[in-house]
């Protein structure tokens, strides 16, 4: 499967995923800057947040109690946010296009 990171001076990635891994893996895994992890994927440090488009919005499902936690101390929140380690990739996600806000 494939996923696109729309990086934060606009341009795209587009990276090769295997079904299972968190989001914020498969991106500290191919290096797109903005996403650091820095947590563990652990939803306490918010340094993978992301903008989901809105097609992909319903298909990566709702935040965890943990990410709505962090998300509400975080800046820049929108309704379309979150943490990319509480997305897991599958093939039901192949050609998913989130937005890096970065920390
Ligand atoms: Fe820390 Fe996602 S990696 S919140």
């Amino acid at each position: 499967m494939e996923v696109t990171f729309v990086l934060q001076d606009k341009t795209t990635r587009t990276v090769e995923a295997e079904p299972g891994w968190k989001l914020m893996e498969v991106a500290v895994d191919n290096a797109v800057p903005g996403i650091d992890g820095d947590c563990g994927g652990e939803a306490a440090c918010a340094t993978c947040h992301v903008y989901v488009s809105p097609q992909w919005r319903e298909a990566t499902g709702e935040r965890t109690s943990d990410e709505q936690a962090m998300l509400d101390n975080t800046f820049g929140v929108r309704e379309d946010s979150r943490l990319c380690c509480q997305i897991t990739t599958d093939e039901e996600l192949d050609g998913l296009i989130v937005e890096v806000v970065g920390s």
